[in-house]
């Protein structure tokens, strides 16, 4: 067995010792969605401390933590921190939650995020459903030795975004009265905001908005054929779309001021999901 696959059965039988919980969907929850946790039913919580070998966030002060719960009847896992590639860790500890989650049983991944507004007409607050992913900036999480038992070697990605969510999240943007752009979402390694000179490339590129998380865990749930939704928080404008200097305190308090809308379309998509 590789040693990445090792490591990701260390972590399912640790967390298998701790609860007996079979999510079907896996939510991570970005800027702006950090209190989400509260509006489920909260079976049980575990600490990522907790989890032997998982990858904790270095930044002092993070909450690290899987929720588990229901949201209406929907058994969901959520994940309330996440790592960045930027903090250190390679891409394989990166995505080795969502493969974690997958293990648990979760068939469907929202991923949530916050991040750049690079398309025009976007403004700090919106929110953006993801159609569509730029991941060639960052190293792929399926490098190195393929783990048979999650997937192929080359999996198809011209369809990371499941369209049946796409319409779902579209539904409920409606009927919540939720104004819901879309757009492809580019992923840098980060740490550095973008310079204004990289973000006129990325707008070349097709890209509506740009983060540091994200396309590498659907690249990652794809491969093991997990149905992947994703939105976006446009937190702030892109460097050089906007005059103002990029500050992550702007940053956390326009994802705060989105999160009702935020939310209530993640709590009524997911709700949702049982309908079919
Ligand atoms: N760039 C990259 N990541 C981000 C941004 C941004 O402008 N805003 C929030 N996350």
């Amino acid at each position: 067995m590789g040693k990445v696959y090792d490591k990701l059965k260390r972590c399912q039988e640790s967390v298998r010792e701790k609860i007996n919980f079979k999510p079907k969907v896996a939510l991570v929850l970005g800027s702006g969605l950090g209190d989400f946790a509260k509006k489920i039913k909260v079976e049980a919580e575990l600490d990522y401390h907790e989890i032997e070998g998982f990858p904790v966030s270095t930044v002092a002060g993070h909450k690290g933590r899987f929720v588990f719960g229901f949201v209406g009847e929907i058994p969901v896992v959520c994940m309330q921190g996440r790592v960045h590639y930027y903090e250190g860790y390679t891409m394989t500890d990166v995505v080795l939650p969502i493969r974690l989650m997958k293990c648990m049983g979760a068939e469907i991944l929202f991923l949530t995020n916050a991040a750049g507004g690079i398309a025009q007409g976007m403004r700090a607050g919106d929110l953006m459903m993801i159609t569509g992913q730029i991941s060639s900036f960052v190293p792929s999480p399926l490098i190195g030795e393929n783990i048979e038992e999650l997937g192929t070697r080359f999996p198809d990605m011209s369809g990371i975004y499941d369209k049946e969510l796409q319409k779902m999240i579209c539904k409920a943007a409606m009927d919540f009265e939720i104004e819901l752009k879309q757009g492809v979402y580019l992923q840098t390694t980060g740490p550095q905001y973008e310079s204004p000179e990289e973000i006129a490339l990325f707008r070349t590129l097709g890209a509506d908005a740009v983060g540091m998380s994200t396309a590498c865990e659907a690249i990652a749930a794809r491969h093991m054929g997990m149905r992947v939704a994703g939105i976006s928080c446009i937190s702030n404008l892109a460097a050089g779309i906007s005059p103002e200097p990029l500050s992550h305190e702007d940053v956390k308090k326009a994802a705060d001021l989105a999160a009702p809308r935020f939310q209530k379309l993640v709590y009524e998509t997911i709700r949702r999901t049982g309908e079919r």
